[in-house]
């Protein structure tokens, strides 16, 4: 008889007992780590949907119950409460600042902000038009050749200052991509400002003109921030992960990560959903007759369903409810938040979605708040990358404590079995 903690696999004429392992919410894992070595067999779960890569301190989601907490705070508290940098703090360290902490981590933050001028000439070689995801993970990628304190080496003042230039320079990264796309100089970033004041200001601020911050915008982008600020082993934080613990560096294994964050099905989604409604909204598409062909399954509603929500993304009220206020603040009237509303409403009846459990998720409404703070869709994943920072260093950070094993999936082979070489004659 199996106890509690242990599970039995019968196959063949073998029987072995697997341990069964339980985290401090209640998820319960079989952890297979020797069923290869004592039964030959691996396990097969295309997508991950079924397996624990890790065990980890740092998020807790709870995708029946639309629950999102940060080191056990609650998203809907922190977003609330906090600024960007404190949960950071909180992210990384694993508790909240005090007030002296939350000021020396701030102040070292703001004393990294600018790049080596450099990096003026490599924002020259690209195209204008190119694509500000591909511009900040190859300026990420790169920072790792400006710093040599972090190449072989993990010890904890170089992965602690590693972590503090990654947080500095990114948002420097991304204005200057944007200021190259539209072909304006590079604003230099500003000690006096706050984090999200000092993106803002390097993103509109001109020579010629005093640029001043819309407190509602700069509030806007604060809340952005901490909801995309960690999801747990998601597609991009795997791959920080993954390339992590072949030994690479904090730099690389980041530059990575914004790479995995661009694909539409993952943060690339909110630069589809606007592309979508827009579109929509163009060739003035019925509601009813898109719904229809996202049931035939030739498009997708972009913005809609996640791996492991299957209630509600409790990110996605949040912004919802954001996305009213700075609209209604600023007095703008965007037809796209009409239509966006209207298919939630019509996806919500619908037993397509219904029955697959399909609910809007963060990406749904984020679009709409950066068209009304005046950032252009191509840098909405861009700010998406900004906010997941503190995740992956978090993540990254734990994975380096955890004793780095370099992770190494198996497969099943179903190619051809050994074949006699011949050349191809013809
Ligand atoms: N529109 C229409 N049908 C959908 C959608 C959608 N957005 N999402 C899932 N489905 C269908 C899917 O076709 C499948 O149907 P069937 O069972 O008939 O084959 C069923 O629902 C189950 O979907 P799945 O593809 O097995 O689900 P998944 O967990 O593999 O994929 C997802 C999750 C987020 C990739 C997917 O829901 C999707 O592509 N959504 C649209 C893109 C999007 O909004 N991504 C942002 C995710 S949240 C932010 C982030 O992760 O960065």
């Amino acid at each position: 008889m199996p106890r509690k903690n242990e599970a039995t696999l019968t196959y063949q004429d073998k029987k072995i007992i697997l341990p069964v392992e339980q985290g401090t919410e209640g998820e319960t894992a079989v952890n297979i780590s020797q069923l290869r070595s004592k039964t030959g067999l691996i396990t097969l779960d295309p997508g991950y949907g079924n397996t624990g890569s890790t065990k980890s301190d740092i998020t807790f989601i709870d995708g029946e119950k639309g629950i999102l907490r940060y080191r056990g705070y609650d998203i809907a508290d922190l977003s609330n409460n906090c600024s960007f940098i404190e949960v950071t703090y909180l992210l990384i360290f694993g508790e909240l600042p005090s007030a002296e902490e939350l000021a020396a981590f701030t102040t070292t933050v703001t004393r990294h902000t600018m790049i080596n001028e450099d990096y003026k000439k490599y924002y020259d070689v690209w195209p204008r038009t190119a694509h500000p995801m591909a511009l900040l993970a190859a300026g990420m990628a790169g920072m790792s050749s400006f710093y040599d304190d972090i190449a072989s080496d993990f010890k904890e003042h170089a992965v602690d200052i590693s972590t503090i230039r990654c947080l500095a320079k990114v948002p420097t990264l991304a204005a200057y991509a944007y200021k190259k796309s539209i072909g304006q100089p590079f604003v230099y970033p500003r000690n006096e400002l706050n984090y999200c004041q000092n993106f803002l200001n390097m993103m509109f601020s001109v020579p010629a003109e005093e640029y001043e911050v819309i407190p509602e915008v700069e509030e806007a982008l604060n809340k952005l921030l901490i909801l995309h600020a960690d999801h747990e082993q998601n597609c991009s934080t795997s791959t920080v992960r993954m390339v992590g613990s072949s030994g690479a560096n904090i730099y690389a294994s980041i530059a990575t990560g914004i790479l995995a964050l661009w694909g539409p099905l993952h943060g690339g989604a909110n630069q589809a959903v606007l592309e979508m409604l827009t579109s929509i909204q163009k060739e003035k598409i019925s509601l009813k007759e898109f719904v229809n062909r996202v049931k035939r399954q030739e498009i997708k509603l972009m913005g809609f369903g996640h791996r492991v929500y299957r209630n509600h993304d409790p990110r996605c009220a949040i912004i919802k409810k954001a996305c009213d206020k700075l609209l209604l603040k600023l007095k703008v009237k965007d037809p796209l938040l009409d239509i966006a509303k209207e298919l939630e409403h019509i996806a919500l009846n619908d037993s397509y979605f219904i029955d697959r459990k399909l609910y809007p998720n963060v990406d749904f409404y984020s679009g709409i708040i950066y068209k009304a703070m005046n950032i252009p869709t191509n840098m909405f994943t861009v700010i998406f990358s900004i906010g997941r920072l503190p995740g992956w260093i978090a993540q990254w950070r734990e994975m380096r404590t955890q004793g780095i094993k370099i992770n190494r999936p198996r497969q099943i082979y179903t190619g051809s079995t050994k074949r006699e070489f011949k050349r191809v004659k013809g």
